[in-house]
C-alpha cells in the first residue's frame, strides 16, 4: 500500500483536499486509524494528560514519548507518524538535534516543536540533517504557565500580525507542516493562505489544510471536552466507525462546525 509522505500532504494542500490527523498513543488505535485512511498520526505530548493523568504537558519526558512513539509505530503501516518533542527538550538547537534523533529512531517520520521565530535556527539544524519538522503556533500547551491558561490566542490584531510573522519565519526556516491551535478561524485562514506548508488546525476553523483531534475527545473519553472537539462515537457503531465519520466530515468540510470555532 502507498505510504503517506510529506510530498503526499503538499500535493493535497495544492489540490485542496483536506487531510486528517489524529493524536493517539498506542498500537491498536494506530492500526485502526491508518486503516481508516487517517493520513497522519500524531503521538502528542497530550499523552501526559490523556493517558498519564498529569494536569499539563510540562511533566512529559523523552522516555515516555519514546515508549509511545514505538507503540504507535508498531501498529502503523502506511500513515505518517509525527512525534512531539517534550517540554524543554529543544531549548537549544544542539539539544533539539540529540532529542529529535531519539524520537526519529523510535519510529517517527517527523518531529513537532512548539513556538515561533526563536525556533528558526533549530528548524534549520534539524531539516538540513534530514529530520522533517512540524511547527505549532497559537495555543502552545507547553507554555501554559506563561500564557496564563488554555485560552484562545491571536484575538487582537497585534497578536495576529505577530503570529503571521512567526508562521512566515517557520516557513522560511523549512518547516514541513504547521499546527494551529485555538485561534480565530479568520486568522487560521490568513496563515494557511500565506505559507507554503500545509496547516493542521485544532480549534482553528474550517479553512486550514487539515484537522487534528485527540483520540480521547473523538471517543468521548474526556470528562470536560474542549469546545472545538466532538465525540464522533455517539453517531457511530464502533471505534473504526467514529474515525471514519470524523475523516468523512473533515473531507466534506462539515467538521468543524461554527460551534467548534472561535471568531
Ligand atoms: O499533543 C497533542 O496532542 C497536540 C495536538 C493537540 C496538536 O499537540
Ligand atoms: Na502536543
Amino acid at each position: 500500500e502507498k505510504l503517506v509522505t510529506v510530498q503526499t500532504l503538499r500535493k493535497m494542500k495544492a489540490s485542496g483536499e483536506k487531510f486528517i490527523t489524529v493524536a493517539l498513543y498506542d498500537a491498536p488505535m494506530a492500526a485502526m486509524a491508518q486503516k481508516t485512511g487517517v493520513e497522519t498520526l500524531l503521538v502528542g505530548d497530550s499523552l501526559g494528560m490523556t493517558v498519564l493523568g498529569y494536569d499539563s504537558t510540562v511533566p512529559v519526558t523523552m522516555e515516555q514519548m519514546i515508549y509511545h512513539v514505538e507503540a504507535v509505530a508498531r501498529g502503523n503501516k502506511k500513515s505518517l507518524i509525527m512525534g512531539d518533542m517534550p517540554f524543554m527538550t529543544y531549548a537549544t538547537p544542539e539539544q533539539a538535534l540529540t532529542n529529535a534523533t531519539r524520537i526519529m529512531q523510535a519510529g517517527a517520520h517527523m518531529v513537532k516543536i512548539e513556538g515561533g521565530a526563536w525556533l528558526a535556527e533549530t528548524i534549520k539544524m534539524l531539516t538540513d540533517r534530514g529530520i522533517p519538522v512540524c511547527g505549532h503556533l497559537g495555543l502552545t500547551p507547553q507554555s501554559v504557565h506563561k500564557l496564563g491558561g488554555y485560552r484562545v490566542q491571536g484575538r487582537d490584531e497585534e497578536h495576529a500580525e505577530q503570529m503571521l510573522r512567526d508562521a512566515s519565519v517557520l516557513d522560511q526556516a523549512g518547516v514541513d507542516l504547521l499546527v494551529l491551535e485555538c485561534i480565530p478561524s479568520t486568522l487560521a485562514k490568513r496563515i494557511t493562505e500565506a505559507v507554503s506548508m500545509p496547516t493542521i488546525g485544532i480549534g482553528a476553523g474550517r479553512d486550514t489544510d487539515a484537522q487534528v483531534l485527540v483520540i480521547n475527545d473523538i471517543l468521548g473519553l474526556t470528562e470536560q471536552p474542549p469546545k472545538f472537539s466532538k465525540n464522533f462515537l455517539v453517531e457511530a457503531e464502533d471505534i473504526p466507525g467514529a474515525l471514519r465519520k470524523y475523516a468523512e466530515d473533515v473531507k466534506l468540510g462539515v467538521f468543524p462546525e461554527d460551534a467548534h470555532t472561535f471568531n
